[in-house]
């Protein structure tokens, strides 16, 4: 499957062939999301409405479930995202000072996006690797015990 942000204007064949994959099975909904995401780099409203179509659900409950979870999002986001845990383990242990880090090397607030749509910077909940937290997640790539001063070093990698 392309993975690659595609153009809106197949969104309604795109859809259907997502939903199609899964059974068109409502029990889906949250693995079909993730599809549709990977597909056009977020959830557009227009495909929150052929995917609550496809599915015969009502729209609000599909986009409860696009509102709800961190991992999905409603407005478009940068070429790599970064996710910070902001859970009782990561907070404890210094998410915020990385948090501190990031939004100055980014020159962006939490939930912003970066002006060149590189980085956008978002909060998560847990990431599920708390035994080495403080810990953020980039794209697809996780990253634990950090230190402040890794994040430059990071960052770099996706310049
Ligand atoms: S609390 Fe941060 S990874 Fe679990």
């Amino acid at each position: 499957m392309d993975v690659m942000p595609a153009s809106l204007d197949c969104c309604e064949s795109t859809i259907k062939e997502i939903v199609v994959r899964h059974g068109r099975s409502k029990q889906d909904l949250i693995a079909i999301l993730h599809d549709v995401q990977r597909v056009f780099g977020y959830l557009p409203e227009s495909a929150l409405i052929q995917v609550a179509s496809n599915l015969d659900v009502p729209l609000s409950k599909v986009y409860g479930v696009a509102t709800f979870y961190t991992l999905f999002s409603t407005k478009p986001m940068g070429e790599h995202v970064i996710r910070v845990c902001e859970n009782a383990p990561c907070h404890l242990l210094g998410a915020n000072s990385l948090i501190d880090v990031l939004e100055k090397e980014l020159g962006i607030p939490m939930g912003g996006t970066t002006s060149c749509g590189t980085f956008t910077l978002k909060h998560t909940s847990c990431l599920g690797v708390c035994g080495v937290a403080p810990a953020i997640m980039i794209d697809d790539e996780v990253y634990g015990n950090l230190t402040p001063d890794e994040i430059p070093v990071i960052l770099k990698k996706y310049r």
